[in-house]
């Protein structure tokens, strides 16, 4: 039960955070009302998992056995896991998979600004996990006016339940987000709360011209997105800038099962055809989180995963290093790998089977480099109007060479 020394603890840390968020400039000063309003802690459940953003690991927070800390984790600036394994994971330990979380609310405050509504503007929202963003929605502009689409039944009813206990009624759809909602179509404005790989046509067919879809987009080749924000057009082509990079869980059905690369390289070496490179980990982007390269690799060799493997673990002294890479073609178990040792110069490449991954992706490092090695931020998308994605350099007339064979 809460008493009122923990209402006065918990508005003294939504304050905190709110004022967190003016001063680093991720909150705009025409949202703070609604951020205010709209207390992030109303919308997270009793057991969550906030992320910790140094291990990487989502750790379990009780608030029935810790509400001090749970207090703490819901106003920090980290992601909220809510839900692993699409729910099929119980208990309170991690699970495998972080399947519906509470975004960082730096990221939610910079997206809503991003997305530029204005008064009466109609958002559609794809991904409602908690409900939160399509809370501060709602407070902005009205119920009538957002509509938020989660793929999760137990997901949306949770958020529904939140919405109304706090006097907001946005229409929550049940639904797969990939096709918008035409029965409330158009929209001003898309907002995109999962990680996209394919751009979904029904999202530009169901925004008027001039009108913006703000989503996380990438590639197969990592994890990592970068938010693109898209103007469509007229013909019902949609186009624009990639923001920054950052990232999200994806969408249902575009996540990556990493497993299935297993039968790539059931017999290793095998038949692999062998040679050295003097490309480095740094060259392809390996040593940060976000770096161009690997985005780049990503837009120029299509349908192909890649994973660094470091041997950095107690049973692997000698500090080895292997990158994977997988291509992705339907029946394909074309992969290569580059293996590097801490002080030798090079590093031995293998490629196996028709397409020779390595040999495209290091002409797309060549192609980036050859480019001035432009920013994330340099890049954008076109997407055509019948769903076709055209990856850009510093505009849509200068489209991204594909190095895939
Ligand atoms: C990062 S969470 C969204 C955060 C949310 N906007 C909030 O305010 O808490 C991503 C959500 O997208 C949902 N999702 C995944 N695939 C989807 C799809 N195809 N359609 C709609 N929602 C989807 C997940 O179930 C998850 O709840």
């Amino acid at each position: 039960m809460s008493t009122e020394h923990d209402q006065a603890d918990s508005t003294g840390l939504h304050a905190e955070l709110t004022r967190f968020l003016r001063d680093s400039g991720a909150l705009t000063s025409d949202w703070a009302e609604a951020f205010e309003a709209v207390p992030r802690a109303a919308f997270l459940p009793d057991l969550m998992w906030p992320f910790d953003m140094d291990t990487g690991a989502g750790l379990p927070v009780d608030r029935r056995t810790d509400p001090a800390g749970w207090e703490r984790a819901a106003y920090s600036d980290v992601p909220v896991t809510i839900q692993w394994d699409d729910g099929q994971h119980p208990g309170p330990g991690p699970g495998r998979v972080p399947t519906s979380s509470a975004s960082m609310p730096s990221v939610v405050a910079r997206m809503l600004a991003d997305i530029e509504v204005f008064p009466d503007a109609r958002v559609l929202e794809i991904g409602t996990g908690t409900g939160w963003n399509a809370g501060l929605l709602s407070a902005r502009l009205g119920d009538r006016n957002v509509v938020t689409v989660e793929v999760d039944e137990s997901v949306a009813e949770r958020a529904r339940a939140v919405l109304r206990r706090l006097g907001l009624h946005p229409d929550v759809v049940c639904g797969d987000g990939r096709d918008g909602r035409p029965d409330t179509a158009p929209y001003d404005r898309v907002l995109v709360t999962a990680g996209v790989r394919d751009m979904p046509a029904a999202w530009s067919a169901q925004t008027r011209p001039g009108g913006l879809i703000v989503a996380p987009w990438g590639t197969h080749y990592c994890d990592e997105d970068a938010l693109v924000r898209l103007t469509v057009a007229d013909d019902g082509s949609a186009s624009g800038p990639f923001c920054r990079p950052l990232e999200f869980m994806k969408i249902r059905a575009q996540r990556l099962d990493w497993r299935r690369f297993g039968s790539h390289v059931e017999r290793y070496p095998g038949d692999a055809a062998e040679s050295v490179t003097t490309v480095t980990l740094s060259d392809l982007g390996e040593e940060r989180r976000f770096s161009a390269a690997k985005f780049v690799i990503g837009l120029c060799v299509p349908d192909c995963a890649h994973v660094l493997n470091t041997g950095r673990g107690a049973s692997d002294e000698s500090g080895e290093s292997t990158v994977w890479f997988f291509d992705m073609t339907e029946g394909s178990r074309s992969w290569a790998s580059v293996v590097s040792r801490p002080g030798e110069a090079k590093a031995v490449v293998r490629q196996s089977g028709p397409r020779k991954l390595w040999d495209e992706v290091s002409r797309a490092l060549e192609w980036w480099r050859g480019q001035g090695s432009p920013r994330v931020e340099s890049f954008g998308l076109t997407v055509t109007p019948e769903g076709a994605q055209r990856p850009w350099l510093a505009g849509p007339a200068h489209p991204v060479p594909s190095f895939a064979e």
